[in-house]
């Protein structure tokens, strides 16, 4: 359809199916999806109404359901407007890749792309038009659950892996039914709530928010995410679904974003709860004025916008624009021709699972494990005889992680199966030891598992926090092992020193015990459908662990938050980070340091920084200043190093990080080889936003360095000219 065809329509619209364009029901209540209808969805309202007037469904599976959601609703609706189909494909949908967190330690936006080109042809295939992804909130604090969601704790690895993502979910046609549009969220800092508690308040200064929290959500938006989502925080005192500020003048004036808004699910019923509405119709007109388009599964807007426009308070020209903003993405999908889009359960049954899928997962879930410790035990070599694979996680099937879609686990490869299909004639022995729930104090088959153990060649014991305790809704307080899991690894330890520790966890945790006394440490995070093949295959060498972690772990709770691009104060604590400095801006009883800081990761090779150049000593603000790092490979074996550069601004009018990640890239080398990483750096790297809340780069001194963060190799001066 043209433009004009597409106001012709919109003038032939009455005001409620109007309305029903900007209303998103769950598909559950049309059709069985298995899915739990919370909340007040729905309430009192038939379901043949709204199946008639709504203009966008979520949370439906497959491209049967999809086409059946279609179906219905066009037979009802006289104007035969195809519905928007959306739903969470977060980091897979049949093939499920790692979680986004972990993605981030794979520090590479190609494996990203991959990962999401993969996901998106599933996800198309099953009927999906939009999906709530990518999630971009940058996140210092591990309480909050759903920092797994996010690829890091540093904005630029979001705004990178979040524009990746979003190029290899759309492309570049829309209407080609194997495409589908991102819905970049949570808009803005989620991530940053209070005390680490879901849904909590923030409460950021506009410098901070501009610097850290921004950047990310406008990557995505300068990438051609087609929707946004405000989140369901209060943002300084305002709801982000209700902040005109942050919609209004940021991201629709500041960034020219002329897509569609949607309310994260009941956001705006939500006004009520935080009190800045006085009822459900009064939070009607505070997101409509702020902008918010769709209305996310509550019936807000299907009951009270109607009234709202007819009375005068919400203008008629404001609804007519929510309404060409749906209409535009629906013609853009190409859903007036073809309003099933890719829905196809043939393409369903061919590509779900499929092995190329099956091995763009496995490749993921290897990059991105984390090698924390290695005492020399890893890799085992693959002439053992016997292991013993003990823990909680053992021989769990849930290795995908919150957002998974519901069934994964019954694909995915669990530990035991891994290890045979690597290693057939292993003698394998599986014991749980314990369990990993919260409060869980049953120690009761620790003893067997040690003595399991004991006999063993080597063991490997599997840690870490249950699938469904990081996630939405999912903060805690204290983020060490759950259960008695410490006391599990005391004893199997002692019993057996060969020990390998695997993780499988959502958040960054803190292992400061378990780190003292495990021989080695692999960080497996949620790894997905192919969790034991690629688990087997870091361990016994095959593959060589080459992620860095993309978010510091901590030595205790009380870190958080914990940036590694904290500010410096005017009482830094005494470098090397050991020992009580009264007076200085430190703790009594930990570190300031965490366990293991941003950027770290071991591989089962060595690299040495030789030289860090820069191809000049001083640069204008037009100058590209070229930095050359050179690392090798010192170690036997072929292996991947991320190589990050990090800034540091010597002199600014507002205190500066003491390091930032300003650019990063993996390579490969084999043993032996060395090889020059080049960075071009120019004057826009250095800006930032000033007190007046101008980004701006100020003239001075600079310093380069590579390593990871707090453990700079190497560093070089050069000054910004006038
Ligand atoms: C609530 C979550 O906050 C959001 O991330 C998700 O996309 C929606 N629900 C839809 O499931």
């Amino acid at each position: 359809m043209t433009e004009k065809d597409l106001k012709t329509l919109l003038a032939s619209m009455t005001l409620e199916e109007k309305v029903g364009q900007l209303v998103q029901c769950n598909a559950g209540l049309f059709i069985e999806t298995g899915a739990d209808i919370t909340g007040p969805e729905g309430e009192a309202l038939p379901a043949e109404d709204l199946c008639r007037a709504m203009g966008s469904v979520l949370t439906f599976e497959n491209a049967a359901q999809a086409r059946a959601l279609q179906d219905m609703h066009l037979e009802k609706d006289p104007k035969k407007i195809p519905l928007l189909l959306m739903l969470d494909v977060i980091h897979g949908m049949a093939t499920t890749y790692p979680i986004p967190l972990a993605m981030g330690c794979g520090f590479d936006d190609d494996l990203i792309a991959e990962c999401a080109d993969m996901a998106r042809k599933e996800a198309a295939a099953a009927g999906v038009h939009v999906t709530f992804n990518p999630m971009v909130d940058t996140a210092r604090d591990a309480r909050w659950g759903r920092i797994l969601e996010t690829n890091s704790e540093e904005p630029l690895v979001n705004s990178r892996m979040g524009a990746a993502l979003v190029r290899a979910t759309q492309r570049d046609n829309l209407a080609d039914p194997g495409n589908i549009a991102c819905c970049v969220k949570h808009y803005a800092a989620y991530g940053a709530g209070e005390a680490g508690r879901d849904y909590n308040g923030v409460e950021v200064s506009e410098r901070s928010l501009r610097e850290t929290y921004l950047p990310a959500y406008k990557a995505c938006v300068d990438a051609g995410a087609r929707l946004v989502m405000p989140s369901f925080n209060a943002l300084n005192g305002i709801p982000s679904v209700a902040n005109k500020w942050l919609m209004n003048r940021v991201l629709r004036g500041e960034w020219g974003f002329e897509g569609v808004v949607i309310s994260d699910y009941n956001a705006v019923g939500e006004l009520v709860a935080h009190g800045v509405a006085r009822d459900m119709k009064d939070a009607v007109r505070l997101a409509m004025e702020a902008g918010c388009d769709i209305d996310m599964v509550v019936n807000a807007y299907y009951t009270y916008l109607p009234d709202l426009v007819r009375d005068g308070t919400v203008p008629e020209k404001a609804l007519d624009e929510a309404v060409m903003r749906v209409l535009r993405l629906k013609n853009e999908l190409g859903l007036f021709e073809n309003p099933y889009h890719g829905a196809d359960s043939e393409a369903e049954k061919r590509l779900n699972l499929c092995p190329e899928h099956r091995e763009i997962a496995r490749h993921a879930a290897e990059e991105t494990a984390v090698l924390l410790k290695n005492e020399g035990i890893l890799p085992f070599p693959k002439n053992l005889k016997s292991v013993a694979l003990i823990g909680p996680f053992a021989a769990e099937t849930r290795l995908n992680g919150f957002w998974s879609r519901p069934g994964v686990e019954k694909d995915t490869v669990t530990l035991p199966r891994g290890l045979l299909n690597l290693l057939p004639d292993l003698e394998l022995t599986v014991a749980k030891g314990c369990g990993a729930d919260l409060g869980d104090r049953d120690e009761s088959e620790i003893t067997a598992a040690a003595e399991a153990a004991r006999t063993a060649d080597a063991v490997i014991l599997c840690l870490g926090e249950p699938e469904n305790d990081s996630g939405e809704g999912r903060s805690r307080a204290d983020v060490t092992l759950p259960g008695p899991q410490l006391a599990l690894a005391r004893a199997v330890i002692t019993a057996n020193p060969n020990t390998a520790v695997l993780l499988f966890n959502g958040r960054p945790l803190v292992l400061t015990e378990l780190a003292e006394i495990a021989p080695a440490m692999l960080e497996m995070w949620y790894p997905g459908t192919e969790a034991g093949n690629a688990a087997a295959r870091l361990l016994f060498g095959d593959a060589n662990p080459c992620g860095r972690l993309s978010a510091g772990l901590p030595r205790a709770t009380g870190q958080y938050p914990m940036p590694y691009n904290r500010m410096n104060t005017g009482r830094p604590k005494p470098q090397p980070d050991s020992g009580v400095f009264p007076f200085t801006s430190s703790y009594l009883d930990v570190p300031n340091l965490p366990l293991y800081s941003f950027g770290y990761g071991l591989s089962y090779t060595t690299f040495a920084y030789e030289k860090l150049e820069l191809s000049r000593a001083e640069i204008s603000k037009k100058d590209e200043l070229r930095v050359t790092v050179t690392v090798r490979n010192t170690g036997k074996r072929a292996g991947k190093e991320t190589v990050q550069l990090y800034l540091r601004d010597l002199v600014a009018s507002v205190v500066r990080p003491v390091q930032q990640l300003i650019d990063y890239r993996k390579v490969s080398l084999a043993p032996g080889e060395a090889k020059d990483v080049i960075f071009t750096v120019t004057e826009k790297q250095l800006r930032f936003w000033n007190f007046d809340c101008e980004e701006v780069s100020e003239p001075g001194e600079f310093e380069l360095s590579a390593g990871y963060a707090d453990h700079l190799l190497l560093t070089r001066r050069f000054t910004l000219t006038d």
